[in-house]
């Protein structure tokens, strides 16, 4: 009987030694600190998880984990690791979390900024792709951008003028919406001065705001129904008020097309037409939630890096002028800068990808998440698991960048390295199949504003330039801590607009 009894306890002990093994050898997590009970690892991560997150990397090395209350999540801080996410193991790794902001949308599974790689998120994809993807297309309508740049810089000659100071990140806000409102819908939806920016500003920085924070009822899940930072609900209200724009905007081009008048041949023609030829996938509602998605994703991050770009120039006057007598050369007989010109100026570009790297617009790109287990380099990642690739922390990195910390153009001038998604140790739009599908846009409208800016005007800074607050606010993207604000000095003598 005691025999008996021996072998059965060594039995139960081996079968339980040998479970743990391979729960262990199924769970191989990359290495990260430990963390307190419930919370895990979020009070390290503070106000400005990007920078404290490339702490702990330099620790933990370029995968680690770390534990955000009950969200297991693993970041990647370095380009090869970046490689491996988005690359190599990019069909796994490019679910999304659907974290609790986003619990309260009401078209939720028609959120193509949510999905989940599926047949409808790959046609939604595609419909965005036949127009965005095509120059002629993006060229038709540099025209209506060019007239929303004029008409800002009209205003802001009248500033000069009258020596009042702007606010150059409001101003290029109004901007960028309506660049992207005349590409999707011919139209301008808002201006410097009018009432309804403040209700675009309130809804796009609401969700970018609250979707880039640490929500504790995602980390702790009993919080759920409480909503204690009152998240879900502000997510809701902002979703709400942009729902009912695009609602409106949808309906009136439906009645427009019904009359037969001529075409815009903008992008909503555009998704119209692929909705037509796909009804089964890509329906009314998800071109709907789809323009507030775009208006969402695409105006926070564009004027940020005109903002970041501006900043970097007024604190060094010797590159702002550089990039005015490049944009000089291209300038025609009718004082007009062109889209399709200057988008192969040489030092403007460089001006671009230097701000991106070193005020990455989206620090830890937008979280994906492992839709099944995954090897990722010696480890074995569980599904459900949260993915941060930390671009901010890879565009700093001093093993790939000289001088990572200053603001130097010219080392794009001589190196190869671009926004594609090819080169890891730069990844402002990300890379792979959820990488920004606007890439070719976003490029455009920043350009124009930046060159409009530069070219036209000498900024003079209320305080010294070296005592400019170059902090920023961590958000899903990251935007300037202080507004900038500066007196717009006309350089030109006659009204060229
Ligand atoms: C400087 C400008 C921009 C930057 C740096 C940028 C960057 C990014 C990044 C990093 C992502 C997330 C990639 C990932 O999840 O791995 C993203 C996604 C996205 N961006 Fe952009 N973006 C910019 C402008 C725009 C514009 C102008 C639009 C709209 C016209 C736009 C639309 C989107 C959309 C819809 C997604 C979600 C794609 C998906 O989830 O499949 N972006 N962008």
């Amino acid at each position: 009987m005691e025999v008996l009894l021996v072998i059965l306890l060594s039995l139960i002990f081996f079968l339980m030694v040998m479970h743990g093994v391979r729960l262990h050898r199924k769970t191989k997590l990359p290495p990260g600190p430990l963390g307190f009970p419930i919370i895990g690892n979020l009070l390290e991560l503070g106000p400005k998880p990007h920078e404290s997150l490339a702490k702990l990397a330099q620790r933990y090395g370029p995968l680690m984990t770390i534990r955000l209350g009950s969200i297991t999540t693993v970041v990647a801080s370095t380009p090869d690791a970046a490689r491996e996410i988005l690359q190599r193991k990019d069909e796994v790794c490019s679910g999304r979390l659907i974290i609790d902001a986003a619990k309260g949308l009401e078209n939720l599974e028609a959120t193509m900024l949510w999905m989940s790689p599926n047949e409808t998120w790959r046609a939604i994809r595609k419909a965005l792709n036949l127009y965005l993807t095509n120059p002629q297309k993006l060229n038709a309508l540099s025209g209506l951008r060019q007239d929303v740049v004029d008409e800002t810089m009209k205003f802001v000659r009248e500033s000069g003028h009258k020596k009042v100071s702007v606010d150059i990140g409001k101003l290029a806000f109004s901007m960028v919406l309506n660049q992207l409102s005349n590409t999707l819908l011919s139209q301008n939806v808002t201006s410097y001065e009018s009432d309804n920016i403040k209700g675009f500003k309130t809804a796009v920085a609401t969700v970018m705001e609250v979707l880039g924070r640490f929500n504790i009822a995602d980390v702790i899940p009993v919080m759920k129904p409480l909503d204690p930072q009152n998240i879900r609900r502000r997510a809701k209200a902002a979703y709400q008020w942009l729902d009912e724009v695009t609602e409106r905007l949808v309906s009136e081009r439906l009645k427009h097309r019904e009359s037969k008048l001529p075409r815009f041949g903008d992008m909503l023609d555009s998704l119209l037409e692929f909705s037509q030829e796909n009804q089964d996938k890509f329906k009314l509602v998800h071109i709907k939630v789809l323009l507030a998605d775009l208006f969402i994703a695409g105006t926070d991050t564009v004027t940020n890096t005109v903002t970041w770009a501006m900043s970097e120039l007024l604190r060094n006057p010797d590159m702002l002028l550089r990039l005015r007598q490049e944009v000089d050369q291209i300038v025609g007989q009718d004082g007009k800068i062109k889209e399709e010109k200057i988008l192969g100026l040489l030092y403007l570009n460089a001006v671009i990808k230097e701000t991106m790297r070193l005020h990455a617009p989206s620090p830890l790109l937008a979280p994906h998440k492992t839709e099944t287990e995954v090897k990722l380099g010696n480890y074995i990642v569980p599904a459900e698991t949260q993915i941060l690739v930390n671009v901010w922390a890879i565009g700093r990195d001093p093993s790939f960048w000289e001088s990572p910390t200053s603001f130097m153009p010219e080392r794009f001038l001589k190196n190869e390295i671009d926004y594609k998604g090819q080169h890891f140790e730069f990844l402002p739009f990300g890379s792979g199949r959820r990488r920004c599908p606007a890439m070719p846009l976003a490029p455009r409208m920043v350009s124009l504003i930046l060159a409009s800016f530069v070219y036209h005007f000498d900024w003079k800074l209320p305080h010294d330039k070296d005592e400019m607050d170059m902090n920023g606010v961590f958000g899903l993207s990251l935007q300037k801590a202080t507004p900038l604000i500066a007196t717009p000095i006309p350089v030109k003598l006659v009204d060229d607009f």
